[in-house]
């Protein structure tokens, strides 16, 4: 029985994150949103005003900041220099920075190195772009999880709702402009992994989900 590890990637507002927890309290499992890791880091850097479109600048800056994440699945905290961030990681400002900075190569390689420290040896559910591709690609259930284009857009806007400016329209630009910059960068880009399972959640509620990756999970042991 190899201690557990599923790999839950895809685009923004597919429904990963509530999936993935979902799949960890099921399943006894902890969780880890990378996603999270990549925003702490976005938000130190606007905090200490490195100009996040200059590459070599955000480089020089990616070991400076301390991130603890947190892994239980009913409370996924996490701090930067022991400040708790879980909030404002999740405002627009942070949102529509994070591709730049997370497509720099010494951002990436300190996250993955701390991602494989948190997984240790498994039993965890870990969502991100890059998990069953990079991070993890001996990971024994690997998912991909899509959802069409105007769904998402509407899960992300239910989620941003306290952002007068965030309508659906604006967050569908916004949120198109993040996948294309995600998928089109040159470090460990958005991609299916060719033995992951592809989900498609435009017709499923969370439960439905849910239930699909634990099938699957169980199928392995
Ligand atoms: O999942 P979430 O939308 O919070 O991710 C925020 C951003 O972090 C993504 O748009 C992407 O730029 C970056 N990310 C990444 N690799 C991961 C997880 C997230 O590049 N494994």
């Amino acid at each position: 029985n190899v201690p557990l590890v599923i790999a839950m990637d895809g685009p923004s507002g597919s429904g990963k994150s509530s999936a993935s927890k979902g799949v960890a309290r099921a399943l006894g499992l902890r969780y880890l949103d990378t996603g999270a890791m990549y925003r702490a880091m976005t938000w130190w850097m606007l905090q200490n005003e490195v100009p996040v479109q200059d590459q070599a600048a955000v480089a020089a800056s990616a070991g400076k900041p301390v991130l603890e994440s947190g892994t239980d699945p009913d409370n996924p905290t996490i701090t930067v220099d022991g400040a708790d961030v879980s909030a404002p990681i999740r405002t627009r400002e942070v949102t529509n920075a994070v591709s730049a900075v997370s497509a720099v190569p010494e951002v990436r390689a300190r996250m993955v190195a701390l991602q494989r420290e948190i997984i240790g040896t498994g039993g965890i559910v870990v969502e991100g772009r890059d998990i069953g591709t990079v991070v993890m690609p001996e990971a024994p259930v690997k998912v991909y999880l899509t959802a069409s284009e105007a769904a998402r857009a509407a899960r992300r806007a239910g989620d941003l709702t306290a952002d007068p400016g965030a309508t659906v329209t604006v967050t569908q630009a916004e949120q198109a402009r993040r996948d294309r910059l995600d998928s089109t960068r040159k470090a460990s880009p958005l991609t299916k992994a060719p033995d992951a399972h592809e989900i498609d959640s435009t017709e499923l509620n969370l439960g439905e989900v849910i239930e699909a990756v634990v099938r699957l999970a169980k199928e392995t042991q």
